[in-house]
């Protein structure tokens, strides 16, 4: 049985302030003790997260961090110092860094091993545009994008990944793909893994989908057999909004 999950992605919203008053607030909640759960948001908030979730049922996370422990790269965040901070997820190839970015499939696979290596869950991001959905080739893309995403990581390894399936056109549109899309996606993704590596990693492995999920729609991807949970921007903002989701996934 995999443990369900869903994550917050703040993206670049919330100040400071608003950051810690939404983690002190979901303190004083009661969450369900069978769905994982945790917030990824902007680096400077994350050392007033981690201190303030501390002996809580809920893990911060980061939405991006670099490959390199340390050098040169001014601007970057190494996931050796997110690490260090205490952080327990790190967000890896999201669309909006894929296509603002210029993230690449081949740093997407380095910060996924070096996530591994310093302990951190590393939530990999996949997904096609609409022009891709639309001429039919989102399938070789999305095999592309975990074979390339999972090289090199050891079958032990790969169990610990969890994949995020989110299709750019899903995503913060309102128009979230049906439960049945999203699980045939996440249904390819698993066979795709299990080409990769084996059925028991296939079965280990958690895969959320991603895209205008809101506490009215998480059940009925949660009903979905290949969907674990689910990675949410927007709805994640609100303290309530996000209990409901994590309600909705138990
Ligand atoms: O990482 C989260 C996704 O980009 C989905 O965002 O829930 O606002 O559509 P959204």
């Amino acid at each position: 049985m995999r443990t369900p999950i869903i994550l917050g992605n703040w993206k670049m919203h919330k100040t400071l302030g608003e950051a810690v008053e939404f983690i002190d607030e979901l303190k004083t909640r009661e969450l369900p003790e069978s769905v994982e759960a945790g917030i990824c948001a902007p680096f400077i908030h994350l050392s007033d997260l981690v201190s303030g979730s501390k002996e809580t049922s809920f893990g911060i996370g980061a939405e991006n961090g670099h490959y390199e422990d340390s050098g040169a790269f001014t601007g970057e965040v190494s996931i050796a110092s997110l690490a260090d901070l205490g952080v327990n997820y790190v967000i890896i190839g999201h669309s909006e860094r894929r296509q603002y970015f210029a993230e690449t499939d081949e740093a997407v696979n380095k910060k996924i091993l070096k996530a591994l290596e310093k302990d951190v869950v590393p939530v990999v991001c996949v997904g096609e545009s609409l022009e891709e959905r639309e001429d039919g080739s989102y399938e070789s893309l999305i095999k592309s994008q975990i074979e390339k995403a999972f090289a090199n990581v050891t079958e032990e390894e790969a169990s610990r990944v969890v994949v995020a399936y989110e299709p750019i056109w899903a995503i913060g549109t309102g128009r979230s793909a049906t439960s049945k899309d999203a699980n045939d996606m996440c249904k390819f993704i698993r066979e795709t893994l299990h080409s990769l590596y084996n059925e028991s990693v296939a079965e280990a492995v958690r895969i959320q989908y991603g895209g205008s999920v809101k506490p009215e729609n998480i059940k009925e991807y949660m009903a979905e057999k290949d969907i674990d949970g689910a990675l949410v921007g927007g709805a994640s903002l609100e303290v309530d909004h996000f209990v409901a989701l994590l309600e909705g996934a138990k």
